[in-house]
């Protein structure tokens, strides 16, 4: 199968069925993205997929076959950080770190479709769990990413 991650071509052998997260994973090394709940339910999972947040627990490999998949590997633009996982650092977002990537993937999408999102609309997008309580943080880093404009 032919799949496009992080903007490169890359070709896995396995069954179509297989949810991307596991070939994100175990085929091709990318684990930055996590697995919580395995039910959709979490979002520690969430990757890109042609710019839309998709819990790719749940998500069949064959589903994206030739559509652009981004994971938190290819959020940085070569070794310039993208503006979000900046103000994450600036608002020191992080806990335990495991919800993270996926929150910043749906964060991502969300900055892609609204760049400039009210609460409500970070509230309303934002449906990932955080354990460690990090919701209040997240919203003040995409709010700061929003002000500071650029590639979504
Ligand atoms: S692991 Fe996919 S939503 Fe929880
Ligand atoms: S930072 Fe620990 S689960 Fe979110």
């Amino acid at each position: 199968m032919d799949l496009v991650v992080n903007g490169a071509k890359r070709v896995v052998e396995v069954d179509p069925t297989t949810p991307l997260l596991w070939v994100l994973r175990d085929a091709l090394a990318l684990t930055g993205t996590k697995f919580g709940c395995g039910v959709a339910a979490c979002g520690a999972c969430t990757v890109r997929v042609a710019g839309h947040a998709v819990r790719s627990c749940v998500t069949p490999v064959s589903v994206v076959a030739g559509k652009p998949v981004q994971t938190i590997e290819g959020l940085a633009d070569g070794g310039r950080l993208h503006r979000l996982q900046q103000a994450w650092i600036d608002e020191q977002v992080p806990q335990c770190g495991y919800c993270q990537s996926g929150m910043l993937m749906a964060a991502a999408a969300l900055l892609d479709k609204t760049p400039k999102p009210t609460d409500a609309d970070i509230d309303a997008a934002m449906t990932n769990l955080c354990r460690c309580g990090t919701y209040q943080r997240v919203r003040r880093a995409i709010h700061r990413a929003a002000a500071a404009g650029g590639k979504p």
